[in-house]
């Protein structure tokens, strides 16, 4: 199966944006440590990144037959999103939330999500490792659909 891995705004600047709170490593490098994990759990991953909501929104509705689960960091969107959470409820598939920084340490604006209602479990406060324990999950989840 393939398993989407949506990334929302501000996380292109990976790397050199706020690294005290995101840490070094770049989305090039997230991309690369997923497509390794998925590899070896046998899934085919697809990152995507996007500072616009509603491109997460059409990706999400574009999900096809071959995508087996959801995996979304939506940054800010998390916090403020309802048509994100509304377009993952509508193609029903399994759902991850990953946060690299523990969004609860934060600012209380942080702490509630739109996203985690609708997602099967969250992982929060990680950093890029976060990503390689969601695909851990998600493939389980992916087994037990099927199942
Ligand atoms: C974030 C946390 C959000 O609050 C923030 O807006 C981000 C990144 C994280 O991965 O820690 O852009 O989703």
């Amino acid at each position: 199966a393939t398993v989407l891995i949506l990334n929302g705004p501000n996380l292109n600047l990976l790397g050199r944006r706020e690294p005290a709170v995101y840490g070094r490593e770049t989305l090039d490098a997230i991309v690369g440590r997923c497509r390794t994990r998925g590899a070896a759990l046998g899934l085919t991953v697809d990152v995507r990144q996007s500072n616009h909501e509603g491109d997460l929104v059409d990706w999400i509705q574009q999900a096809g037959p071959e995508v087996g689960g959801i995996i979304i960091n939506a940054a800010a969107y998390t916090h403020t999103s309802v048509a994100i959470p509304d377009a993952l409820r509508a193609v029903g598939l399994p759902v991850i939330e990953v946060h690299l920084s523990n969004v609860h340490a934060r600012e209380a604006f942080r702490h509630h999500s739109f996203i985690s209602p609708v997602a099967d479990g969250v992982i929060v406060g990680l950093g890029p490792q976060g990503y390689d324990l969601a695909l851990e999950a998600m493939a389980r989840l992916i087994q037990e659909a099927k199942t």
